[in-house]
Parts: C-alpha cells; structure tokens; sequence
C-alpha cells in the first residue's frame, strides 16, 4: 500500500517534531519514499540529520539553498508527491496554508500540488480551541485537505488538553485510507467481526477463547485501504483500533450477534472473523462465585449462531477453525450455514494458530471453488479473501 509512494513529510515548529522522526521510519520501513521539508522554527526541534539518516534523503530546508545537492526549485517536490503530510502541524502553518500564504518551501509545495493532503495539527489546547485556528482547520476541511484530530492528553507545554499529536499508526492509517479512497471496494459497506466472545459465569470470570482478533483486525485494515466503508465488531483484544474504521466493542456472542443485526442492515458483505462461543453458561452468577469444598458443575446452553441467524442479501464469509479434518468439516459449514465463502484454517499447523501474524488457509466458495494458499501474513490473506469479495459483489452486481 505505502510501497514505492513518495511521500513529503512537513515537518513544523513545535514540541512534537521529534515524533515525525518516528512516523519519516515507519513510512521509509513500509516501503514509502519520503522527503521531509522542515521549517525554519523546526529546525529549533529537531536537526535534519535525523530525517536525512532515516530517509536516506536529503532534506529541504530552506527554499532558497543552492548547494547541489539540495539545489530544487519550489514546485519540484510537489509534482513527485503522491501525498503530502504535515505532522506535527502548528497554529502557524495551518492560519498561513489557510490564506494562501507561499512564503518557504513546505507552504509553497502545498499551493502547488494536485496530490491530497494530510495535516496533523498538534499545539496546545488554547491555541487549539481558539476559534481562528478552528476557523482556518474548517477552511482547510472545505478545500478536501485531511485533518488528523489531535488527542487528548497531558500537553508539553503544560497542563491538560487537546492538542496531542496522535500515535504514528493513527497518522500511517490515515494515509492509507486517503490512498484506498478509489481502491477496488469503494463505498462497499462491509461488516467484520474479530476475536474470542467471553461468556461471563459471574462478574469476574468468563469462558473464552484462544483468538487474538489478528485476523478480523487485518480483514478490517484491509477493507479500509481498499475504499471500503468498514464496520468492525471486536471483543476486547490487545489489538489498537484501526484508524478510519468504525469499530464496536462487545463481550457476549449475544452482544455480537444484536450488534451484527443492526450493522448488517445496510452492509454488502459480513465477515465473520470472530471466534464465537458455541456454548455459554447456562446462569450467570450475581456474586463472585466462591470456592467450595467440592467440584463445581457447569451447565452450558448453545449461544447464537450469528452468521446463520443473520438475515440479508449481502455476502456472507465465514471462518473455520479446525484441529482435523479440514476441507470436510469447513465444506459441511459452509453448506450448513449458506455462506458465500469460508475461509479454513488449521489452527494446529505451524505459523497459523490463535495470535500468530501469519496464517496457512484454504478459501472454498459457495460453488465449491477451491484455493490452497502457502503460509502468508494476515494481512496478505486478508486481501486474498477481499479479492474474492470484490469478485462476489461484481457478480452481484453490486
Ligand atoms: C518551545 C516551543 C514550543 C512550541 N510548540 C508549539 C506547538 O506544539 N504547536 C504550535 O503550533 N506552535 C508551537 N510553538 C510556536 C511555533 O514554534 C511558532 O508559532 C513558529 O512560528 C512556528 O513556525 P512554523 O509553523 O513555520 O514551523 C512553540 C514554540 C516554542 C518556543
């Protein structure tokens, strides 16, 4: 996704400049090519080097240097760009882009450019919330510019508030979702469902299961670097939540499955990625239950079969994890449950189990289309399976 962009990194005056040094390395380790421009006032933060050292490429620092090897003239960057982002940006740069202000390399690049735009505002809460920056952020809004909310935290500059430049994934997310706008599942509204439903027994304890949500999690990435609109229904996991997806926390398989109903409404396709509880207490507990002097019986009841239950004309995708028998027991769900497609996997074979980042899987369709894929990243797979449901919904004729 990020391979082989080039990507110009503004980098501004302020107290989070030594954060663009974390995103410039991500960016250059996914593969992006990135050019930072630096302010002047950031240049007081932070020194080139660090970006040239990351990078591998010069820095641009001042518009009018004219040693060789920085000599470039003021639209130069501009055209090569295929996005530019501005992390941290200050109160300063963002009132200047505001009014057409082109008076040092990273305003004028931004005048000059076609390529979308990702500004990253970071500065203290006063400053933040006072309404002529809100006013110029709202122009900047209008003109399609893309605008990273700042977090909430403790602020360098004292005291408490908004005004945090978010985490290097939440900045990395955003520009995919910007490059995935017009990607092949374009305004397909698709649900997923990630990681093990916990059945409670009383309000400490709870039955689950080995699922990591790694799987569900890079479907819904996925989806979302591909132009898809994505809900994605997770069960607590130690994942972070993706950026730019609208993500729905629940416990229960019940949870899952009135939030699955209400998600679906208007969804092309559903993903069940999740691993559901098959079984749940019978009764759960007000009280802690306490240990007792003999063995405890628990009685368990069938939980919802979502993906069964679940009414509508999207598609609907599977997963199957099973110790043995593989083909069989996924074709016979498949049939049982009439899911579009499943998606088996051997939790047993090496690389491919709960929380591992890798997965070994078999994709079988409805029509009993078969595909055996080697040992791939989650995400790779991911992709396989979207590959699929952009061809179902072509066929759809959705
Ligand atoms: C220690 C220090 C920290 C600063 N931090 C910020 C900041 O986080 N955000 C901001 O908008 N301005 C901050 N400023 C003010 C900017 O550096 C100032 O507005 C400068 O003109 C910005 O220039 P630039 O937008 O060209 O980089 C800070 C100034 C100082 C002295």
């Amino acid at each position: 996704m990020l391979a082989n962009k080039t990507i110009v990194l503004g980098v501004t005056g302020g107290i989070a400049a030594y954060k663009a040094a974390d995103l410039a390395s991500k960016l250059t380790q996914a593969g992006a090519k990135v050019r930072v421009i630096m302010t002047k006032s950031a240049l007081e933060f932070i020194t080139p080097l660090t970006f040239e050292g990351i990078t591998g490429n010069a820095v641009i620092t001042d518009m009018f240097q004219t040693t060789a090897e920085h000599r470039i003239n003021h639209v130069a960057l501009s055209e090569v760009a295929d996005a530019i982002v501005i992390a941290p940006a200050t109160a300063n740069i963002i009132a200047k882009i505001a009014c057409g202000i082109a008076d040092d390399m990273l305003t004028c690049t931004v005048l000059v450019t076609k390529a979308p735009i990702i500004v990253s505002p970071a500065m203290h809460a006063n400053m933040y919330e006072n309404s002529i920056t809100q006013e110029n952020i709202a122009k900047l809004k209008i003109r399609g510019f893309t605008i990273i909310e700042p977090e909430v935290g403790r602020l360098a500059s004292g005291g408490y508030g908004v005004g945090r430049l978010p985490d290097t994934e939440v900045i990395i997310g955003t520009i995919q979702q910007v490059f995935g706008k017009n990607g092949d599942l374009k305004g397909k509204r698709i649900v997923v469902t990630a990681g093990g439903t916990r059945e409670a027994l009383d309000p400490v304890r709870y039955i689950s299961n080995h699922s990591s949500g790694k799987m569900g999690y890079a479907v819904a990435e996925a989806a979302r670097d591909r132009g898809a609109k994505v809900t994605l229904i997770t069960t607590p996991t130690a994942l972070a939540i993706p950026t730019g997806v609208e993500t729905i926390k629940v416990q229960s398989a019940k949870q899952m499955r009135d939030t699955v109903v209400k998600a679906t409404a208007k969804a092309d396709a559903l993903i069940m990625a999740a691993a559901v509880a098959d079984y749940r207490p019978k009764t759960t507990a007000k009280q802690k239950i306490k240990k007792g002097a003999g063995d405890l019986t628990l009685e368990l009841v069938k939980t919802p079969d979502i993906i069964s239950e679940v009414k509508g004309k999207f598609l609907k995708i599977g997963f199957a994890a099973e110790t043995q028998d593989l083909v069989a027991n996924a074709k016979k769900k498949l049939t049982n449950k009439a899911l579009d497609m499943i998606v088996a996997n051997d939790v047993t074979s090496e690389g491919s189990g709960f929380g591992a980042d890798t997965s070994k899987v078999t994709l079988i369709n409805k029509g009993g289309k078969q595909e055996d894929l080697p040992l791939m990243t989650k995400r790779e797979v991911a992709d396989k399976i979207l590959d699929r449901v952009g061809k179902l919904l072509g066929e759809k004729g959705k």
